[in-house]
């Protein structure tokens, strides 16, 4: 058998088609969503994220400003930043993005952000409303997976779901959605002994280890669905995901290609995140 490869460009294509109407709707209404995405220092790599998510938000009719400050900003210069964008009105979605220089601490930023305005869904506060499954902001790639998964009607409930990771920005909260869903949960990580016997179990993968092609048809049950959320290069510099895809290609019976399925969802998943935060802004009672 050889696995379905997801078709993640359409499965894009037709929920931006939906935000954008969304995004028109609220023009006739006379409000426009913003997104302020924050980049400090020069990693390539999230340069090129950066440049993604405005983009998409063009695209959608979503207003959004970038700011790229130098590596040199002081945590100060940054928390000041955040502060002027918490009380723009303009301004309905905050995204800082990660990794930030070692010299700023990452948590006392992200506290910073109004918890309304936390687009990322990376605040304590937005990650304790979601620990007890409270309705409120999701993360963008954890909640885009659940997409992915709802889109392809793949059965969750009763199924055994290994997320291998453990970040705090993926593996917990993917870990989360997914007993929410009513799926039995397993977390594998780094220090998982006899990884491959547990993977196998699975009826849904979902690989966020961040180490390229280490998921091998020993690790997948034939017919499983497999995501994965690995943004890695090979030993000739190609982006590739943490799933060895052409290995696993024959034994799985879906598998999300990369690049071109979980990061575009990821960032879909912020336009909606945006337009949410704008529909609601007002609703509360002072801007933090
Ligand atoms: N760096 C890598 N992924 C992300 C993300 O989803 N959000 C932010 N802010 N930074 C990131």
């Amino acid at each position: 058998m050889t696995a379905n490869v997801i078709n993640g460009k359409a499965l894009v294509a037709s929920i931006r088609e939906e935000i954008k109407r969304d995004v028109q709707e609220m023009a006739n209404a006379g409000k426009q969503p913003g997104l302020a995405v924050v980049l400090v220092g020069d990693d390539s790599a999230s340069a090129v994220y950066v440049r993604n998510k405005a983009k998409a938000c063009e695209e959608v009719g979503i207003y959004s400003e970038v700011h790229r400050l130098p590596a040199e900003t002081t945590e100060t210069e940054l928390l000041t930043l955040i502060g002027q964008l918490n009380n723009d009105e303009r301004i309905h979605g905050i995204l800082v993005q990660l990794p930030l220089p070692k010299h700023i601490q990452e948590d006392i930023v992200i506290d910073s952000i109004s918890i309304h305005k936390d687009v990322d869904c990376f605040h304590p506060a937005n990650v304790g409303n979601l620990m007890i499954g409270k309705p409120g902001v999701l993360p963008c790639t954890p909640s885009g997976v659940i997409e992915i998964l709802h889109r392809l009607q793949v059965p969750l409930a009763g199924k055994h779901a290994v997320v291998v990771g453990r970040s705090n920005i993926v593996g917990k909260p993917m870990a989360l959605l997914l007993l929410q869903e009513h799926a039995t949960v397993t977390i594998c990580h780094s220090r998982t002994e006899r990884l491959a016997e547990i993977t196998r179990q699975a009826d849904i993968l979902v690989a966020a280890v961040g180490r390229a092609k280490m998921i091998k048809k020993e690790h997948v049950k034939e017919g499983a669905v497999v995501i994965d959320v690995g943004m890695n290069r090979d030993e000739n510099g190609k982006l590739c995901g943490d799933v060895d895809f052409d290995d696993v290609l024959e034994t799985a019976g879906y598998i999300t290609p990369v690049p071109g399925c979980v990061g575009p969802m990821t960032i879909t998943m912020l336009l909606k995140n945006t337009v949410a935060a704008a529909e609601r802004a007002g609703s509360h009672v002072s801007p933090e």
